[in-house]
């Protein structure tokens, strides 16, 4: 930590060292005693979306890619293995209506007893982390054989072995086999190798492979690296399952909760939204498994200290799809879906939902206060289904605040018209979506000063700056993109009276399985880096504060003034200040904060994001380009002096002495 005591000479001094500044001080005047607005405790959250692998081969910390041999083409991500010239077959057999969720499995016949099998690639591989422990299972039966076993092996890029195991299946009828190894090596392209010892066949079925050290060191869990990345954002809301894949392409393939829930053998795997021709980077090996599916998203939002707030289906398949919606006299099931979930979440253990939450474990409630009834729907299809659900949802749970969507765009004819007519049913919460340029950010950072403050509140549910206007390698996370969204967040903040959530969109992606950028957090096998943005969404959620008090530059609020953007609030948990500044010019500024009610000599800390380079960005290799450092501050008589510095985003807290 530096230290700056910084009187009118230091300013000088630090403004010269800048080379560049703009020499007018700018005098931001800020009413510590004037509360404005309240802030809500969930203002900042987390958009959860199975997009770019997001969960499957990413969050969901599963290393066996297609375990279930349920895709479309059922051996994709397995590969027949001969060892030594051995022979046998694998076959693929479907139970059909004896096990609708799971119908598929393979026998394999080995007629030489020296080693026939298979292999799986994993998700773009398999990352492996030397000494740790990997849990092996497989569903296994005998058809006839006897003395038969499986050598299980984790091989690296060469081929090396790196950990092996056995298991020995010793019956006629479906049981689970476990065995488990450490690592010998670090390996982020691993492959699983399953030979077949022995003479004879055997039935497989849900062959699974996953770290001991997930998140929590829950069996069969999360990837602990990337949920320790949502956990430090201590994000206010978790949104989930998303995004498009709540609606599915059609409606066959839209997201229903009740078939995530359970034994992981029985959620019914079906085909992502994202697996899809319209995508950038088609992927046709991309299904959803569900090992993530709503309890453990329930608990993800827990464990984190989130809000849930789920989005159900509306009856309405993705409007960039196939635009299939259900006929209002059919709907019932759909809204019934919603009702079984708020039990699901809240209601107590004898209720049908809440006992069916106790016996997977969790009989506390989640306590769901926000629901999203559809995702990014519009036009009157949506308007008319969106007051069926609310209807029968507010008639049984009317504290239960509902989310609505205005759809795709922040404004034209499809945002005014769902915009009006869901103002005029007294909607709960607006959401909102903009995927837009930097420069639109910036010029957008009074959009909600003029809004209605008794109308509906306001989720910017999904947003992102997009360096170039085509999703592509080209639109970058770079300091830019975040810095603009730094600046229009000044935005959000100083409307908190209107806007009661927001959330960037999507949050993850695999380096090399991605369909969308830009993305919050990027990821391999291994590794993981949070983007500018994250930290820019980071430090507004560590920093949001309790209460909106005014800052101005010339007595005017401060929304782009000689490239300034600002806002102030109170934390009245922490009795601190806390003021967020952007200074989105290149040239350096000296300021001078003014804090009315602020005790002479007051410390605080100034966290700063900065880059001169507006095209830079985090990666893999060098993920803290653009990341928060720590410097101390101090206050002369009510003054803080100081030089912000080009392309910069500065957080301010001190202590007050007293609170209004
Ligand atoms: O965030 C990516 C996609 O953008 C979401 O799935 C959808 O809601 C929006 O169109």
């Amino acid at each position: 930590m530096k230290k700056y005591f910084l009187t009118l000479c230091a300013t000088a001094f630090l403004a010269q060292a800048f080379g560049q500044s703009n020499n007018t001080e700018k005098i931001f005047t800020i009413d510590a005693d004037k509360i404005k607005t309240h802030i809500q405790s969930a203002m900042y959250g987390i958009f959860f979306e199975d997009i770019n692998m997001s969960a499957d081969g990413g969050v969901y910390a599963e290393l066996v890619k297609n375990r279930s041999f349920e895709f479309k083409m059922p051996l994709m991500g397995w590969k027949e293995l001969k060892q030594d010239g051995t022979d046998g077959s694998i076959l693929v057999l479907n139970r059909g209506r004896d096990n609708p969720d799971n119908p598929r499995y393979i026998q394999v016949t080995s007629i030489s007893s020296k080693g026939y099998g298979l292999s799986n690639e994993g998700f773009h591989g398999m990352g492996i982390k030397k000494d740790d422990r990997y849990n092996f299972s497989v569903l296994a039966k005998l058809s006839g054989a006897n003395g038969l076993s499986l050598q299980v092996e984790l091989v690296d890029s060469k081929g090396d072995i790196i950990g092996s195991a056995a298991v020995s299946p010793s019956s006629g009828e479906w049981k689970k086999y476990t065995a488990s190894f450490i690592a010998s090596e670090t390996e982020p392209k691993a492959s699983l190798r399953i030979f077949i010892k022995g003479t004879g066949s055997v039935d497989l079925d849900m062959i699974s492979l996953f770290p001991q050290d997930t998140w929590k060191r829950r069996p069969g869990g999360l990837r602990a690296d990337l949920v320790q990345k949502l956990a430090d954002m201590k994000p206010g809301f978790l949104r989930f399952p998303g995004g498009c894949i709540v609606e599915g392409r059609e409606l066959d393939t839209r997201y229903q909760w009740k078939r995530t829930i359970g034994d992981v053998a029985n959620r019914r795997m079906i085909i992502n939204r994202w697996n899809t021709e319209f995508a950038h980077r088609p992927a046709p090996d991309y299904y959803q498994s569900f090992g993530l599916g709503f309890l453990e998203y329930f608990e993800l939002a827990e464990d984190i200290g989130a809000s849930p707030l789920p989005i159900i289906n509306c009856g309405m398949a993705c409007q960039f799809n196939t635009c299939e919606v259900v006929p209002l006299n059919q709907l019932g099931p759909y809204v019934q879906d919603a009702l079984d979930l708020i039990e699901f979440a809240n209601g107590s253990v004898t209720t049908k939902w809440g006992k069916k939450r106790a016996e997977l474990g969790h009989p506390k409630p989640f306590n769901l206060k926000m629901l999203g009834v559809g995702n990014e729907q519009w036009g009157d299809q949506y308007i008319e289904r969106y007051k069926i659900f609310e209807k029968a949802i507010h008639a049984k749970y009317p504290q239960v605040r509902l989310v609505s969507s205005t759809g795709p765009s922040p404004d034209g004819d499809i945002f005014n018209h769902s915009n009006k007519i869901l103002r005029g049913l007294k909607a709960d919460i607006l959401d909102e979506h903009y995927y837009s340029s930097p420069e639109w950010f910036f010029k957008n950072v009074t959009r909600y000063d003029n809004y209605d403050r008794k109308g509906p509140k306001i989720f910017a549910g999904e947003y992102a700056a997009q360096s170039v206007a085509t999703v592509s390698p080209e639109n970058k996370n770079n300091w830019k993109c975040a810095l603009s969204e730094a600046a229009f967040m000044t935005g959000l903040e100083r409307n908190a009276d209107v806007v009661n959530m927001a959330s960037y969109a999507p949050l993850f992606a695999h380096v090399e399985g991605w369909q969308w950028t830009p993305d919050l957090i990027w990821f391999d096998n291994l590794r993981s880096y949070g983007t500018p943005d994250y930290y820019v969404q980071q430090l507004y959620s560590l920093n949001k504060g309790t209460d909106v008090v005014p800052i101005t530059l010339n007595k005017e609020i401060v929304t782009g003034q000689d490239d300034c953007f600002a806002t102030a609030a109170l934390d009245a948990n922490t009795h601190e200040l806390i003021i967020k500044i952007v200074n989105a010019g290149k040239q350096g500024q000296s300021a001078d904060f003014v804090v009315n009610g602020i005790k002479a000599g007051a410390e605080g800390t100034l966290t700063l994001l900065q880059s001169d380079d507006l095209s830079a960005v985090n990666s893999l290799d060098n993920p803290f380009v653009i990341s928060p450092k720590n410097n101390t501050v101090i206050f002369n008589n009510n003054h803080l002096k100081m030089a912000l510095k080009p392309y910069s985003f500065n957080v301010i807290r001190v202590k007050m002495d007293k609170l209004p």
